[in-house]
């Protein structure tokens, strides 16, 4: 059966990119199998530094511009790759800290402080690419995984109430997922077991929804099973291993996977094709635009004094600009970060109002 690409698809990219993939078995496949196929979800395993990050990347250059973007900051500065892709960028953060984008944005970008975990998903822009960056600010990693576990159960709720109609078809992206949801392997703890098992119903409900997920992982076993049983579609870059009982594919790849470059990597898509059996597939290398860096100021969950007083030195320079409890009370509009919407020629820059200044040195 040949397939046709439909002409919508096609005027939505450069006729340079839209010829590599049509002139390719695995294009065409991935063409119709997922990305025209809202809801479809998928897995991507890999040894740290296999590419997948980068895999990633090639996925969401594609998808940005067919649905809304949903994805989470690992904090390591590897979403810096997306700011290329044309859409405006959207950053929730949670209320409190702040985020300071040093250098020329490359695109529009806004930051919006966040005030509860449950409201995340009501903040979320149609068309935009939307990021979470929540890891960053948290001292704690069971704090985290509290927050993001309320981020996910509400998630869940107002889905089903169709509450996210106005901004679907989306797509939410977990790189990292094990430091997110745990996994038996890596964290036994109640609240990863059960944010695992949240986000594995969430995979399966939203499909209806036209909303998906790709979940990023460095194993297999890092998800809990109900997470990635629920992915049709699998990334497998270096280093991935899988019991053949428990994916007979992904086993059988994972051999050849045992040595190949980062840029190499094998996909299995919903009717059980899978691509690069005679050669890996090779993806494109997406680098960060010149200049720019990230800066995360504060802890949500250190706005106690005391915490406080211990963590101001690590923020060494920025340690001025972060904000104690009492003076974000003091704050009369209580706006800490205005969004900040980047125009033409102004490079995106956060400046402490002067008031602010002067409170704090007083
Ligand atoms: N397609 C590619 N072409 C060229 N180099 C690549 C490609 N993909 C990955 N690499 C190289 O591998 C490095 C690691 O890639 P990436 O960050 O995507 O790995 P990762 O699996 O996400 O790692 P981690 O588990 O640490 O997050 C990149 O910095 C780059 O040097
Ligand atoms: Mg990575």
């Amino acid at each position: 059966m040949s397939i046709k690409v439909a002409p919508w698809f096609t005027r939505l990219f450069p006729p340079e990119r839209v010829k590599r993939l049509v002139h390719s078995e695995f294009g065409l496949e991935f063409y119709q199998q997922f990305l025209i196929r809202h809801g479809v979800s998928m897995f991507i395993t890999g040894v740290p530094d296999s590419g997948k990050t980068q895999l990633d990347c090639y996925i969401l250059e594609w998808l940005c511009q067919l649905e809304t973007i949903v994805k989470w900051d690992t904090g390591k500065e590897d979403i810096l790759p997306l700011f290329n892709f044309g859409k405006p960028i959207q950053f929730l953060i949670p209320w409190g800290c702040k985020l300071i984008i040093r250098g020329k944005m490359p695109c529009e970008c806004i930051i919006t402080p966040v005030m509860a975990p449950e409201l995340y998903f009501s903040m979320i822009r149609k068309d935009w690419i939307n990021i979470l960056s929540i890891r960053n600010f948290f001292l704690e990693e069971e704090e985290m995984k509290k927050y993001v576990r309320a981020i996910f159960r509400h998630f869940s709720l107002r889905a089903r109430l169709d509450e996210f109609d106005g901004w679907v078809p989306a797509c939410i992206d977990l790189d990292e997922a094990h430091a997110i949801v745990g996994s038996g392997r890596i964290d036994k703890t109640d609240i990863a077991q059960k944010t695992g098992q949240d986000l594995g119903n969430s995979i399966k409900e939203s499909r209806k929804k036209k909303i998906r997920f790709i979940l990023i992982s460095q194993g297999y076993y890092d998800l809990p099973g109900i997470s990635r049983e629920n992915t049709p579609c699998y990334g497998v870059k270096r280093g991935t291993i899988c019991e053949r009982r428990d994916n007979p594919r992904i086993n059988y790849l994972s051999g050849f996977a045992r040595e190949c470059e980062s840029r190499h990597g094998w996909i299995i898509l919903p009717n059980g094709k899978y691509f690069g059996r005679e050669s890996p597939l090779s993806f494109p290398f997406y680098p960060d635009p010149p200049g720019i860096r990230l800066f995360y100021i504060g802890f949500f969950d250190a706005l106690g004094d005391d915490e406080m007083d211990e963590i101001l030195p690590e923020l060494g320079r920025y340690a001025a600009a972060a904000m104690r409890p009492e003076e974000i009370e003091r704050v009369p509009s209580r706006s800490l970060v205005p969004p900040v919407v980047n125009d033409e020629d102004e490079p995106v820059k956060w400046e402490m109002p002067a008031e602010w200044k002067e409170m704090m040195e007083s």
